[in-house]
């Protein structure tokens, strides 16, 4: 196969926002056309926090599912403080249902039931240590007071870290991180901390969003930090370490309230994913860890089966469009009106 193609075992996005309702007709196909699975984030407007709900919510999923897919929603548990020990209990015989995520309240959209101290969820987090049920954190410190790009390191000291020490049998996964703090405290814990990373964090920095005018549509959170930070990212991703894996982290913004005098946090990159994550590892001169860090790593460490088939990406051009439709309004993805340099081939060549 010459270097204009590059195939790999289907890979799977390990942090995804689906929303609810209608705009599932969008945001399902989008990540089905080529992720196998996803790890479905439950902060619907309404927080997804009962197993039943969590299956109700991944029938509405199913049904938005193309013809001829194979894609599997992984379905996730809002922990709230007064989350009860019955759903964890729950969960554990739950196959459809494979997390608990942690959002510190008010740290990103749709937060506010969020954890309002780790202590207040102990029992919870003990009972998931015990049946292996990984905890997925949204790394921000809420601290009015904290600058905004100090946030993740601030969550690293006062929270995570006590955290793992508390509990070394919990499986963690940091969520989107964005700095070199967060890369070399995964590095140096212990096997059962791992980290997703979206592809965003790893083309972008804070200069693309807020230099030339302000850019809305770069802005998510945790918020793009400087190159240096990007640069440690990109390291990490195409390190081969397989605590590293991929999350796109998509999550999809109606235009005009990203267009706004205070506009929402998120990026909507699920259409070209794959294919601009293969942008990086081909700047990096690495395309021969993608796979590793789309298809494997992930699926590892959550301890599932990795995928069997095979995607292809072909080496050739192509324009994102301005925006998709979404519901009744529209959202515009990643590089909209910009190329792309790699493209899904539906069959290999
Ligand atoms: C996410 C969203 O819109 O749901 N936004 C974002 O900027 N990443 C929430 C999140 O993951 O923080
Ligand atoms: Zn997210």
């Amino acid at each position: 196969m010459s270097s204009d193609y590059i195939s790999l075992v289907r890979p799977d996005d390990w942090h995804l926002h689906l929303r609810d309702g209608p705009a599932l007709r969008t945001t399902v196909p989008h990540t089905a056309r080529v992720f196998g699975r996803a790890i479905v984030m439950p902060n619907l407007k309404r927080p997804i926090t009962s197993i039943s709900d969590a299956l109700s919510y991944r029938e509405r999923i199913l049904a938005a599912v193309p013809e001829r897919s194979s894609f599997q929603p992984l379905m996730t548990l809002y922990l709230t403080d007064t989350l009860r020990l019955e759903e964890i209990d729950l969960l554990a015989n739950t196959e459809e249902v494979v997390a608990v995520k942690y959002y510190p309240a008010g740290a990103t959209t749709n937060s506010k039931n969020g954890v309002t101290s780790t202590e207040k969820v102990y029992p919870i987090i003990e009972r998931m240590a015990e049946f292996g049920i990984p905890l997925l954190l949204h790394g921000e410190s809420t601290n009015p007071s904290t600058d905004i790009f100090d946030r993740e390191k601030e969550f690293l000291d006062l929270t995570l870290s006590p955290l793992c020490d508390r509990f070394p049998e919990l499986k963690i996964i940091l969520e989107h991180i964005t700095t070199s703090d967060s890369v070399d405290f995964v590095r140096e814990r212990n096997q059962n901390v791992a980290a997703t990373i979206t592809v965003h964090h790893l083309l972008y920095d804070r200069n693309d969003m807020l230099t030339r005018g302000v850019r809305p549509h770069f802005y998510c959170l945790p918020i793009l930090k400087r190159s240096s930070h990007t640069q440690s990212l990109r390291a990490a991703a195409t390190s081969g370490n397989p605590k590293f894996f991929l999350g796109t982290d998509s999550a999809p913004h109606a235009k005009e309230l990203k267009e706004n005098s205070c506009g929402c946090a998120g990026i909507y990159s699920s259409p070209a994913a794959i294919e601009l994550y293969a942008e990086v590892f081909e700047e990096l001169d690495a395309l021969d860890r993608l796979e590793a860090f789309a298809s494997f790593h992930g699926a590892d460490f959550y301890g599932l089966a990795r995928n069997q088939e095979e995607v292809t990406l072909q080496k050739s051009e192509w324009l994102a469009p301005p925006s998709y439709q979404l519901d009744k309004t529209s959202v515009v993805p990643i590089r909209a009106n910009e190329a792309i340099r790699w493209k899904l081939v539906k069959d290999n060549p």
